[in-house]
């Protein structure tokens, strides 16, 4: 039937679409759309099943609990497994949960406990013997990622606990305040990196570091909500589970509530919907239980979700304001990013003025013109975006993108294919800042030091015109921008200097060509060497190093052939970074440290981590987060934590900076 494959057809754009939004979300921690708008579509598809039953297949996404655990850490399964909850979007729906619940359980009346339902990242701590021995993430539910030695640095989660159970796990939110996030956006805007898109992303990205240091300065916090021992509720009632947790030393929110009625439940969810600007930290709704355990067993659970919760979810914030004007923005590579100017509005606590409007389709999309009143969403995000055109203003105008740069005047293109009006010009100012705080940035060469403020006087003053003119910066010359005294002059200096001993493909990345980021740059430089085969290698040839293709080896031969990149690369060469990369052949006894084995752990005293990891493998040794029979070194320095003792254990050589330098330098003879 023509209708039925028409229903189908529709089954599986959802299942693709929410797929796609589930790879984003819980995978790579980068959602493109609200969570509102992901329910609102995993409602319709799970309505179309139901209505289609026939249709319903085991790949569903209605039909699992969460997304997929992603690469990178150990997986383990969970005790129990973590379910997610189902969602209310209106009071309606609430009160139906109230109703079917009722309906359930007959005679008896619930009781419910309303508690905040923080935005962050939820995990299970295991306790043995009242010791913390294991943290997991949720994964998809089943399966999570064992992030023990991170969560171990969240302070707001005890070590351990005098409890008269002896194990027992710990369910509950991680989460990053306001403060914390606004404080390491801050710091990662001042070394050039880019900023996380809200506090959820942050705390995910940060309890995801391999390296538990940076982890512990990230400012964690770990908020508890269940309590389980073998693998089942620990107490009668939710509201004890909570105290108990209050008792022994968690930081259980305090915002909750033991309801006896629905209105109750309601009451508190506006009560925290008009506040929510004033927590520390962002929350998204309430989450509802009823109380007692035994209900709790009588209600039982779907496969998804328990019957006996449910989350209210709050409306994305939203506001109407009137768009003033549309100016344009240049990045680093030149793209032309229009900003809307809004009349500024409040939305949740915030001041929001301006909102990114992408690139001159998504005008086109929303039928925007200046002048108009728009609907403007803050889902967590810092960039606040346009959702609709509400009204029409009375005098709306048309915006187009320039004709040319609105930074330097410079020409303009589109290519086909590409969203984005770029600036081609090399040496717009605009490009050249954006150019420079990548140049300097961590994990690219490493100038501490060179934040937005430096380089917009560096570029305003016309005292760097190109990231080569970094390298020929007076000591009077940063000792005369504002804000700088002679001691920051002196380390940014130095930080300069020092910045020339990192390795090529460092070098490379710090280049900017498009598509072309640090894993490239490594493969690159593995394969030819040094930048000169590099630049005068052909298109054919680039694509022999892996993961190259046709439109990164395009892009590349397109980088070595303008003559000012080529006059910038002899510049570089002049100012002394490394250009050459010792090849690792894989036989060879040239190879001083092929097949070796290390893992670093703790602070080493000069070294910073990556660039002794860099070092290493610039000379064929391998370097691996985790201490295992096939570990060849262990490189420890100040406070190494577990990883030490597990070398010890295996009987792994323990080795410290200086030894590592030699061993480095071929001074040292390894066994
Ligand atoms: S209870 C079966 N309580 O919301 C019980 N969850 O949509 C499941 N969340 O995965 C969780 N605050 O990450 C619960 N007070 C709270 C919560 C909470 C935030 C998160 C949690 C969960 C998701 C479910």
């Amino acid at each position: 039937m023509p209708e039925d494959s028409e229903v189908r057809r529709e089954v599986e754009h959802l299942r693709d679409e929410l797929r796609k939004h589930e790879y984003l979300y819980y995978v790579l921690d980068q959602p493109e759309i609200s969570d509102a708008d992901y329910d609102r579509m995993m409602r319709e598809l799970d309505r179309i099943e139901r209505a289609h039953p026939s249709l319903i297949a085991p790949d569903s996404p209605t039909q699992r609990v969460g997304g997929k655990a992603r690469e990178g850490f150990v997986k383990v399964a969970h005790a129990a497994p973590m379910m997610s909850l189902d969602n209310a979007l209106t009071t309606e729906e609430f009160l139906e949960f109230d109703r079917r619940v009722r309906g359930l359980l007959g005679e008896e009346q619930p009781r419910y406990v309303a508690e905040l339902k923080l935005d962050g990242l939820s995990m299970a701590a295991q306790y043995r013997a009242g010791h913390l021995v294991q943290a997991i993430t949720r994964g998809d539910g089943v399966i999570g990622e064992d992030v023990t030695e991170n969560a171990r640095t969240i302070r707001s989660l005890p070590l351990s606990v005098a409890s008269k159970f002896a194990d027992f796990e710990v369910r509950g939110e991680t989460v990053m305040n306001r403060a914390a996030f606004e404080a390491l956006n801050a710091s990662r805007e001042q070394q050039g990196l880019s900023r996380f898109a809200n506090p959820r992303n942050a705390a995910a990205g940060s309890l995801r570091l391999l390296e538990p240091s940076v982890t512990a300065s990230r400012r964690l916090d770990f908020l508890p909500y269940y309590v389980l021992r073998e693998g089942k509720p620990a107490f009668d009632t939710q509201w004890e589970a909570l105290e108990w947790l209050k008792h022994h030393g968690f930081k259980v929110n305090p915002n909750r509530r033991l309801c006896d009625s629905a209105d109750e439940v309601l009451d508190f969810c506006s009560k925290w919907e008009a506040k929510r600007g004033d927590l520390p930290y962002e929350i998204d709704g309430v989450v509802v239980k009823v109380d007692s355990i035994a209900q709790q067993e009588k209600l039982g659970a779907t496969a998804k979700a328990p019957r006996w919760a449910i989350a209210v979810k709050y409306a994305a914030r939203q506001a109407v304001s009137e768009v003033e004007n549309i100016t344009v923005q240049v990045g680093r590579t030149g793209a032309l990013t229009p900003v809307a100017h809004l009349k500024p509005v409040s939305i949740s606590g915030v001041t929001v003025s301006r909102a990114t409007l992408h690139n001159e389709d998504e005008i086109e999309r929303l039928g925007l013109k200046i002048g108009d009143f728009v609907v403007v969403e803050r889902s967590g995000d810092v960039i606040p975006k346009v959702v609709r055109v509400q009204t029409q203003g009375s005098y709306r105008r048309d915006f187009h993108m320039p004709a040319a740069c609105p930074v330097c005047n410079g020409k303009v293109v589109r290519e086909p294919g590409e969203s984005a009006w770029r600036c081609i010009n090399i040496n717009c100012p605009a490009r050249l800042k954006e150019s420079i705080l990548h140049f300097a940035s961590r994990g690219v060469m490493n100038i501490d030091g060179m934040g937005e403020a430096v380089v917009d006087q560096l570029v305003d003053r016309g005292l760097v015109k190109s990231v080569a003119d970094l390298y020929s910066l007076t000591l009077e010359q940063l000792e005369s921008l504002d804000r700088m005294g002679k001691k920051s002059a002196t380390n940014l200096l130095n930080n300069i200097e020092s910045s020339k001993q990192n390795q090529l493909p460092r070098v490379i990345t710090a280049l900017g060509i498009r598509f072309v980021g640090d894993r490239t740059s490594k493969l690159l430089a593995e394969e030819f060497g040094s930048m000169d085969r590099i630049a005068s290698s052909s298109e054919t040839d680039l694509q022999k190093a892996g993961e190259v293709g046709p439109k990164v080896a395009q892009s590349i031969a397109l980088f070595f052939s303008e003559s000012e990149n080529k006059k910038l690369i002899e510049r570089l060469r002049a100012a002394g970074l490394k250009f050459e990369y010792p090849r690792v052949s894989k036989s060879t006894s040239a190879v001083p440290l092929a097949g070796k084995v290390f893992v670093i752990t703790g602070t080493l005293p000069n070294l910073k981590r990556e660039d002794a990891a860099a070092q290493i493998e610039a000379l064929g040794g391998k370097v691996s987060s985790a201490v295992s029979r096939k570990t060849d070194y262990l490189v420890a320095g100040g406070d190494p934590g577990s990883k030490l003792e597990k070398a010890r254990g295996l009987n792994v050589p323990v080795i410290d900076e200086e030894q590592l330098i030699s061993l480095l330098k071929g001074e040292y003879n390894h066994k």
